[in-house]
């Protein structure tokens, strides 16, 4: 029989669920999607029906065989990668989810964490890399503990187990024989020591969270289980995890010390791959694991900015000045700057540097000329100046100057976007052929464990620039610019009383 010539990767997002099929040029042969419900039960509560993830996952990966007519004994191995830190709780025997999915945004858990900050904030610090928020999924654990009736006690008899999306997925689809995740998975839970690699037993007792919840936790490249027959005809190794926002930056190919990418998603994530060490930052990012593979552990800074593409979805479902996403660029286009006017996206609050959860989106500097492609051009510009604030807080981290981000995501593919942000960084920003890197990523992940790949070199060479913007606005413009936003960053925080 021929070698199998295809990866499959599975990338299941805070919007949707994709899967796509990969060869061996790491080119895309095959993708479908499918978009599932968000609830918003509360002000600030954001939750999936953890049944959704499931079912809109599988059933694209159906899709994706069907339409690219490639066969199941076509697909060497199976990649994973995921919205990072929402939270599942299920019934290890009936798989039977005891409450909706918490979601990454969800800040029900913010007072809760405001109110161990000043006791804990610096240890939780120091063990896992976090900075202590509501984001991350110890508290939401904790919260579905305390307010699900039975579930303490159901956790404590090891009844039920606890999963970010990833582990969700592979429990799912080996029918719950293989309950694992992957460092880099783990260490968004803030339960996980990032320097022994282990579940912490003091953050599970100050979290009260029994032990026997949690996945055993492997490397992020080698064979955890296969694939049932039910949902892909024949077995298939499963031999790539990681969060979506560390797979891009290994499909980005920033397998360096000191490569970074940014995603312009939902949010924007900025990853700088730091090597074998953690580096303790002083400046309000997050140290993480970046992978691990093969026993060698490697870590990244992360700057993360909650709502990045969302600002452009809130233009057009919220403001409703444009009917399609796209059409932010030529309303940008029609006018010649942007007449003074910023805008900060705090919609969901302020992630890294400022970490301000009662920050508020606030536009600055209307007058009577103000127009419609005014509004567009801050709304892009915004999206830019936090991703410049957080490469300003990695570069004092680093301790050096940046040369070139790598970038991804459906907003990277805004040409106007993309000019500013090389404006505002004045070094030049890359786009790579395949803008697909997240997925791509997990496929590289599970292909190296498999042979499909030999090793990261035979990678390297796949790595393609589509487009290069470089710097073209005067310095003294860019810091006209940096200075208002400044001004307006400054009166958007500590909004909410
Ligand atoms: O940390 C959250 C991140 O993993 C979500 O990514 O692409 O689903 O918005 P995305």
């Amino acid at each position: 029989m021929m070698k199998p010539q295809y990866i499959l990767s599975l990338d299941q997002g805070t919007t949707s669920s994709r899967a796509m099929i990969f060869n061996r040029a790491g080119e895309v042969a095959g993708k479908a999607q499918k978009a599932f419900a968000q609830h918003f039960p509360e002000p600030g509560y954001v939750e999936h029906d953890a049944k959704d993830i499931w079912s809109s996952q599988v059933s694209v990966l159906a899709e994706v065989l069907a339409q690219s007519g490639i066969a199941a004994a076509d697909i060497a191995a199976v990649g994973i990668t995921n919205q990072r830190e929402t939270t599942i709780v299920w019934d290890r025997k009936t798989g039977e989810p005891v409450y909706r999915a918490i979601v990454w945004q969800d800040r029900r858990t913010a007072k809760y964490c405001d109110s161990i900050r000043a006791a804990h904030g610096g240890n939780i610090r120091a063990k896992t890399g976090l900075v202590l928020d509501a984001y991350f999924s110890a508290t939401k654990i904790r919260w579905i503990l305390e307010h699900v009736p039975g579930a303490r006690a159901r956790a404590e008899a090891g009844e039920l187990c606890f999963g970010t999306v990833d582990t969700w997925l592979v429990w799912n689809l080996t029918e719950g024989r293989t309950f694992v995740t992957d460092p880099g998975n783990a260490a968004r839970t803030m339960l996980f020591n990032i320097h022994t690699l282990q579940w912490d037993e003091d953050l599970l007792a100050l979290f009260d969270i029994p032990a026997a919840m949690l996945p055993q936790v492997r490397s992020s490249s080698e064979v955890y289980g296969h694939t049932s027959p039910r949902f892909t005809n024949r077995e298939i190794p499963i031999a790539g995890i990681a969060g979506d926002q560390q797979a891009a930056l290994f499909g980005q190919l920033c397998l360096d010390k000191g490569m970074l990418k940014n995603t312009y998603g939902t949010g924007c994530f900025l990853l700088m791959n730091t090597g074998s060490r953690p580096v303790d930052s002083q400046h309000n990012l997050l140290s993480t694991v970046a992978w691990q593979i093969g026993g060698e552990t490697t870590y990244a800074l992360e700057g993360g900015v909650f709502v990045g593409g969302a600002a452009i979805q809130w233009l057009r479902d919220g403001a409703r000045m444009i009917r399609e996403a796209d059409e932010i660029n030529a309303l940008a286009a029609s006018v010649a700057d942007n007449g003074g006017v910023y805008f900060v996206p705090a919609l969901a609050g302020m992630g890294a540097p400022y970490w301000d959860q009662y920050a508020r989106g606030s536009l600055f500097g209307i007058t009577r000329g103000t127009t419609d492609g005014h509004i567009a051009r801050a709304v892009l510009e915004g999206i830019a100046f936090q991703v410049y604030d957080i490469v300003k807080a990695m570069e004092a981290d680093a301790g050096h100057a940046t040369a070139q981000l790598r970038v991804d995501g459906g907003a990277s593919k805004s040409d106007y976007l993309m000019q500013v942000q090389s404006d505002l960084f004045a070094f030049d920003i890359v786009r790579p052929q395949i803008t697909e890197t997240t997925a791509l990523g997990a496929a590289y992940l599970a292909g190296l464990a498999v042979g499909f790949w030999k090793n990261t070199d035979e990678l390297r060479a796949q790595w393609q620039a589509d487009k290069v913007f470089s710097p073209q606005l005067p310095p003294e413009r860019v810091r006209h610019m940096l200075h208002y936003w400044g001004k307006a960053v400054k009166a958007a925080r500590h909004w909410i009383d």
